[in-house]
This record gives structure tokens, sequence and C-alpha cells, in this order.
């Protein structure tokens, strides 16, 4: 998807809802169409997305939910973050809000043999309820996640991923020519329920790895990417991904 970049300053997660607006039955439909043109992590794992009304789910907040469900293969839950997350920041380009909404479940839990992983609510807003100025979002200083003084322009972009409570266990170290991206399970872990940790980890890795893409692309690095072969999930920092730098 191109053209999300800027969206990355502009979203953030929506806990109230103007119920005075509502998406037209145009602006459903792109919705619709948008499901259509994402762009998986991983090629062979099958997902289904799905639009539904808010009071299909026990989610509280916006008018719809977005329904993400996956065949439970290697690496499908940093699958589901990374497409979910295209959709996040399309969305901001289209004044709707969203939030990713962890703990909400919808009256299907299973679709053509796929399980349900996770929803994000949304709802039409007014540009201005977006983010304005980045620099007030809670994120981490970057000497906490980036190692190393290389691509520190995308260094600047990738740090507003959004995370489950907001946790950020993405650990970059840069060189000249490499990136490593790694997860952390320090920190602001121990406030996750213990049985969800993980899953959310592997979640908020995906959207990390949408934002790096989108953020190499914009700033013109021709890089590829190559995900880690086997997630040990003893280790206090996890590898997720390698990226190689073009000249
Ligand atoms: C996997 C995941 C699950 C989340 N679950 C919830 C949730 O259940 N309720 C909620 O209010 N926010 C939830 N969030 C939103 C995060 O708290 C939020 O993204 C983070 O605090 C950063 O804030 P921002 O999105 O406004 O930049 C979730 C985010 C992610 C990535």
């Amino acid at each position: 998807m191109d053209g999300l970049y800027p969206m990355i300053f502009k979203r953030k997660s929506f806990r109230k809802f103007d119920d005075s607006l509502s998406l037209s039955s145009e602006e459903l439909s792109r919705v619709e169409s948008q499901l259509q043109r994402i762009e998986p992590l991983v090629d062979d794992i099958r997902i289904k997305l799905r639009i539904v009304k808010r009071e299909d789910t026990t989610c509280k907040r916006g008018e719809y939910c977005l329904l993400a469900y996956s065949e439970k293969k290697d690496n499908y839950l940093m699958n589901i973050g990374y497409v979910l997350e295209q959709l996040d920041l399309w969305m901001a380009s289209q004044n709707i809000g969203t939030c990713w909404y962890g703990s909400g479940k919808p009256r299907e839990m299973q679709l053509d043999g796929l399980d349900f992983i996770i929803m994000l609510a949304l709802g039409k807003a007014h540009e201005s309820e977006f983010r304005q100025d980045c620099t007030k979002a809670r994120r981490k200083e970057l000497k906490d996640i980036w190692t190393g003084e290389y691509l520190m322009d995308v260094a600047r972009a990738v740090r507003y991923a959004p995370s489950a409570f907001n946790t950020q266990p993405w650990r970059v170290f840069s060189s000249p020519d490499s990136l490593k991206v790694s997860c952390s399970t320090k920190g602001h872990f121990i406030f996750i329920p213990k049985d969800k940790r993980m899953d959310y980890a592997f979640m908020d890795m995906g959207i990390f790895l949408c934002f790096m893409d989108e953020a190499l692309k914009h700033n013109g690095y021709g890089f590829s990417r190559v995900l880690a072969a086997k997630h040990e999930e003893n280790n206090s920092l996890i590898p997720i991904a390698d990226y190689m730098l073009k000249a």
C-alpha cells in the first residue's frame, strides 16, 4: 500500500467516538475494497477480514469492528499485526478513527475454518481528532529502542508504532548495511495477562515491521527482509527480522 507514511504521525487510538458521525455507504464500500489490497507479511497464511457492526461484538466503542481471522501457522500473529496495521494507517487517511481492541470478542469465533485473532474498532472521525503533534505521543526514547547511529530518519518514524499496553517491545540494532529487529520480553510486559503476553508481543512486532517497511520506502532505502526462522520465547531478546539494505 502506498502513501501511508504520513499516517504514521496522524493515527492514534480512538477511545471515544463522536456518535453523531457515521460511515456513509460509499465509505463502507471503500473500506471493504481496501481489505482486498493489503499486503501480507507471510504469503501462505490464510486469513479473512470482516467488517461487522460493533453490536455484533463485545466491543463498547466505534460504529464497526474489523475482525481478523487466521490460520495458525508460523508467524501468523506477526502477519495479522502487519496486515491490520496497514489498514489502521489507511483508515487514518480516510478520517476513520480506529482502536486495536485486544479484549474484544465477536459472535463468530471461527470463520471458514480460521480462528478469530483480534479486532480493530472503527468509526468516522473529524480530522481534528487525529494526532496533531506526534512528539506528545507517549513513546520510549530512541536510545532505548535503537542501537547504532544509522538510519535515524527511519528510527524517528517507527518509534510511533502502536503496541498493546504501549509496551513497545521492539529493539533495533542498526549498521550501515543492515537492521536487526528483535522483540524484548522485559519491562512493561508484566502488566499484560500472562497468557496474552507473547501473542500481543508478536502482533506488536508485525505492526512494527509494517511501520519499518513504510519508513524505509518513504526514505528511499532499497531493502530485503528475512524473518527469523524460529522464535525462542524464553529469550529476553527474541530475533524477529533482518533487513538487508541495498546500496
Ligand atoms: C495488539 C494490541 C492490542 C490493544 N488492545 C487494546 C485494548 O484492548 N484497549 C485499548 O484501549 N487499547 C488497546 N490497544 C491500543 C494501545 O494501548 C495503543 O496503541 C498504545 O497505547 C499507543 O497509543 P496510540 O495508539 O494512541 O499511539 C491495543 C494495541 C495493540 C497493538
